[in-house]
């Protein structure tokens, strides 16, 4: 190794820091809002405020190592370049110096610290268009440092402008960036920085954010403006000659301790290795959300859903090689005690706190992974065997699973649809991800109507009779969990004048002594005549109180609990009746199978 990934940390701040720049160290990963952006997907992010002309309190000349967080490509971590997680290193000045001294300073960096050969160094600049000039003033300086001027290429606003997209009131502008060759063996005479063969890296580049981008166009801001980015685990590559990103020291460690307890050799067998690539990135993402400042955990929502979909993601392929879930901790703990003690010190700090939300996920994804691969061979199956009918017929069926089927698969079992989809693709198939997000669209407008309040909890009417029937619902979920176990719950429930229906988990079909004890219990209830009363709270407090409910992310802020005397407590719009006493007699009807692991009962009251 020539140069470690610490000790590159330190030259860079120690180098800005000589050049009078203040370090102001990382800020939170979790995006504050400001930019409509969820993650910090840039150096510069926190800065935009500054870059725009408010005042820094740490002065003009800023510089850190800034971890950024980017998911749009998570389908292609897994080769030996994507990361989820990365870092930054970066320096800005705030309407301070601008091309003269950038450019004078990235070259002696790249030269006199980094030994490159100044007559190899490439860089492109901005060649202008209608909303700014050709950026002459940076060639030339870059010709007076000793750029080659066959070196220097003019580039149009694809390669040579930078800004956020889709973004408005954000600072942009022009951007000179450098390249190196990796090696000196052209591959044919008119190999360049834009051959495909890839022997030149683009290791970096300095953005002179002069504007502000407006709905249609640019204006001039009052400050000339620096955002130098460099991306730290692409320079320690280049700069130790690793080709493989999880060669570099910042996974050596992660890598070795999994080679080691699994017996392997990362990169002698080509699916092994990229589950490798899997576990060690998206655990790496992991621990630095969780760990973060404004940390998130995982749920259905948000941030905390990218976070849910990374984790289940390493799951899964850790389960695909025999890892188990106390060497992911270990992984974990790698990244937190070794790896990144030095430079996120909030870690060691919040240690307990990561292992503890990331072994709450494994625990409660790898519950539902084993009924939901049930689910899927069962899906799959389905499609054959729906195949040999058309075939009969002389009619043709795709090796596709539905959007239906794999919105079931993440509604019911929490199956990310990514997950879906590899596991589809290692058996041949593809999934309908359009017929996914439309049944997830559907399903979302259906869940909202139920928090406004607009179906009353899923009721096709208000009738006196489906009344009896929701408040017989909530004995029922109740009732059930005494007989089968607490985990059992909801899972789909629907409700008519003539009788209820109830969907739950369960892995056989109820004895009849377990249908004799439910209803034993529920109609226990209705004769006690418990008091049916409901209290509106702070849906955190809905939770903390133990009410039951299904997808917390999707209520309202303010919910009503309704309580049934002290046996049932759920989130819930109502209406129910006021005393149990109402409901008569209740049965169970019918006990059958809903789908693989839920069974269905219908109930009537008498
Ligand atoms: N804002 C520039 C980048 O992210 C420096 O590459």
């Amino acid at each position: 190794m020539k140069i470690t990934s610490k000790e590159l940390r330190k030259a860079w701040l120690n180098f800005y820091k000589n050049k009078g720049h203040v370090d102001i160290g990382a800020v939170s990963l979790i995006g504050d809002g400001t930019t409509g952006v969820m993650f910090n997907v840039a150096g510069m992010q926190p800065l935009m405020p500054y870059l725009l002309g408010k005042k820094h309190p740490m002065g003009t000349r800023l510089c850190n190592v800034q971890g950024c967080v980017r998911t749009v490509d998570i389908d292609s971590v897994g080769d030996a370049s994507h990361f989820t997680f990365f870092e930054m290193m970066g320096n800005w000045s705030l309407g301070d110096y601008f091309k003269k001294e950038k450019t004078a300073w990235t070259f002696e960096l790249l030269t006199k610290v980094f030994g490159l050969d100044k007559n190899k160094i490439c860089a492109t600049v901005f060649a202008g268009n209608e909303s700014a000039p050709r950026d002459e003033e940076t060639a030339n300086y870059l010709k007076e440092l000793g750029i080659k001027p066959e070196n220097i290429y003019y580039k149009g606003k694809d390669d040579n402008w930078w800004e956020l997209e889709g973004t408005v009131g954000t600072p942009c502008g022009p951007d000179n960036e450098w390249f190196y060759p990796i090696t000196d063996e052209k591959c044919c005479d008119n190999c360049d920085i834009d051959c495909s063969c890839g022997r030149f890296v683009e290791i970096g580049n300095d953005v002179y954010m002069q504007y502000e981008k407006l709905e249609n166009g640019y204006k001039p801001l009052k400050n000339k403006n620096v955002d130098t980015g460099f991306g730290f685990e692409r320079m320690l590559m280049f700069l130790n000659g690793i080709k493989d990103g999880y060669q570099t020291d910042l996974f050596l460690d992660v890598i070795g301790y999994m080679e080691k307890v699994l017996n392997v050799k990362y990169g002698e067998n080509e699916e092994t290795t990229k589950s490798l690539r899997i576990i060690a990135d998206h655990i790496r993402t992991a621990v630095m959300l969780i760990g973060d400042e404004n940390g998130i955990v995982p749920s259905n929502v948000g941030a905390g859903y990218i976070l849910r979909r990374l984790l289940r993601r390493a799951i899964r392929h850790a389960n695909k090689i025999n890892l188990k879930p106390e060497n992911i901790i270990e992984v974990a703990k790698i990244y937190i005690e070794k790896v990144y003690n030095e430079a996120y010190p909030n870690l060691i700090a919040k240690e307990d706190y990561v292992l503890s939300e990331i072994q709450k996920e494994m625990d409660k994804f790898n519950k539902a992974l084993e009924q939901g691969l049930k689910e899927f061979d069962k899906v799959l199956f389905g499609i054959q065997k729906h195949k040999e009918f058309a075939k009969l017929k002389g009619e043709e069926v795709k090796d596709e699973i539905s959007g239906k089927a794999a919105f079931r698969l993440y509604d019911t079992f929490g199956f990310p649809l990514e997950l879906t989809v590899e596991l589809a693709q290692e058996k041949g198939f593809s999934v309908d991800e359009n017929g996914f997000k439309n049944a997830f669209t559907e399903h979302q407008e259906k869940s909202k109507a139920v928090a406004k309040g607009e179906f009353k909890s899923g009721l096709g009417d208000s009738s006196e009779q489906t009344i009896k029937y929701h408040t017989a619902t909530h004995l029922l979920n109740a009732a059930l969990k005494l007989v089968l176990g607490k985990d059992c719950h909801q899972m789909g429930s629907n409700i008519t004048p003539e009788r209820l229906r109830f969907d739950f988990p369960c892995d056989h079909k109820l004895s009849s002594e377990e249908i004799e004890k439910i209803e034993n219990i529920i109609n226990g209830w209705i004769s006690e005549g418990l008091d049916v009363t409901k209290e509106e709270m702070k849906k955190e407090r809905a939770v903390e109180i133990g009410a039951e409910h299904q997808f917390i992310e999707r209520y309202p802020d303010i919910v009503s609990v309704y309580s049934i005397g002290n046996v049932s407590k759920e989130i819930c719009t109502g209406p129910h009746v006021s005393n149990t006493k109402e409901l008569g007699t209740f049965k169970i009807a019918k006990e059958e199978s809903s789908s693989a692991g839920v069974r269905r009962i219908k109930g009537i009251l008498k």
